[in-house]
């Protein structure tokens, strides 16, 4: 039988149909594996069925001949070495689709929370700061304007074309730059540099790859409007988070609302965590019951099918 490590208990259901084709051993926690622990477990197995948590490089590959097919309960494949399995002949599954439109409203939760200050406001409320001499007036809590803004969409994918729909329903003017010019009714395209002066929401739904690294950066950052907002719900490192923390804390920058950090778990002391114009979130985009049954399922389905030699649904392999 082939052996296969599962790199955490997964919800859904497809994930109880694994061990009739295989030898499963799944890592039980506490917590996450560590990175040891996956160095240790993986030796001598055929698959692998892992999170986004996992890093997965080219040592690793390279330590583990045996290895023939990946799984990732993701869609995002960045901790992933794409290239080195490729070049290994390793399929990497990955899971499109069914999150689209999950991430897609927390991206909207993340621009409409920091638009309107709701995490600050909370945490006045809860602070016992609410009182007679400190309330109600005409610039307590003021934010800003969603319906009638604009919206610029950096990378116009599934997740993107969700959000511009959420946003057609605030009434807002909709621009957006992709990679590979993609034409999408009601969303205009622009040259990003374009739409980085125009917006006042950026949100960011591009994938992360070495095209994307830092594509948000301190001159980028500088095009936008003081009083514009940016939403992260893609990857940490698409934007320069230096930049963008001292752009928050200098008034060049109205409010973020970031659901990825360039390192995960973000640091405590980490500059933007001391922001109250940030509104954080510990990558949960995604993060419904039901989307991430289907997740597992999925993932679980690209398993099943390599178990039995065939093309995996879902591959990210180019
Ligand atoms: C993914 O699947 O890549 C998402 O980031 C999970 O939320």
């Amino acid at each position: 039988m082939p052996k296969i490590l599962v790199t955490h208990q997964l919800p859904g259901e497809r994930i109880h149909q694994l061990p009739d084709h295989c030898d499963m051993n799944v890592w039980m926690g506490p917590g996450l594996l560590p990175a040891s622990g996956l160095r240790d477990e993986l030796v001598g197995c055929d698959g692998l069925l892992c999170l986004l948590t996992d890093r997965i490089d080219e040592a690793l590959l390279d330590a583990n001949p045996s290895l023939r097919f990946i799984a990732s309960m993701s869609v995002g494949v960045d901790h992933i070495d794409l290239a080195a399995a490729t070049a290994r002949g390793i399929p990497v599954g990955n899971t499109p689709g069914v999150l689209v439109e999950t991430t897609a409203d927390a991206s909207f939760a993340l621009l409409l929370a920091a638009a309107r200050r709701l995490v600050e406001a909370d945490r006045f409320v809860r602070g016992g700061h609410w009182r007679s001499e400190n309330a109600w007036s005409p610039e307590f809590f003021t934010g800003k304007d969603v319906a009638g803004a604009t919206l610029g969409i950096v990378g116009l994918g599934e997740v993107g074309q969700a959000v511009a729909r959420r946003a057609a329903g605030f009434g807002m003017k909709v621009i957006a730059w992709n990679r590979s010019p993609r034409e999408v009714p009601g969303v205009e395209a622009v040259e990003l540099d374009e739409l980085m002066a125009q917006s006042d929401f950026v949100s960011i739904n591009v994938a992360l790859g070495e095209e994307t690294r830092n594509l948000i950066d301190a001159r980028r950052l500088g095009l936008m409007k003081r009083d514009a907002v940016l939403v992260n719900t893609a990857r940490g490192g698409i934007v320069d988070e230096v930049a963008l923390a001292d752009a928050l804390s200098h008034d060049r920058l109205a409010a973020a609302g970031l659901d990825v950090f360039e390192r995960e778990p973000v640091p405590e002391d980490h500059p933007l965590l001391s922001l109250p114009n940030v509104v954080a979130t510990p990558h949960i985009g995604s993060a419904t019951l039901s989307t991430r049954a289907k997740m597992a399922d999925m993932a679980a389905q690209n398993m099943l099918a390599a178990l039995s030699g065939k093309q995996m649904p879902n591959c990210a392999n180019p």
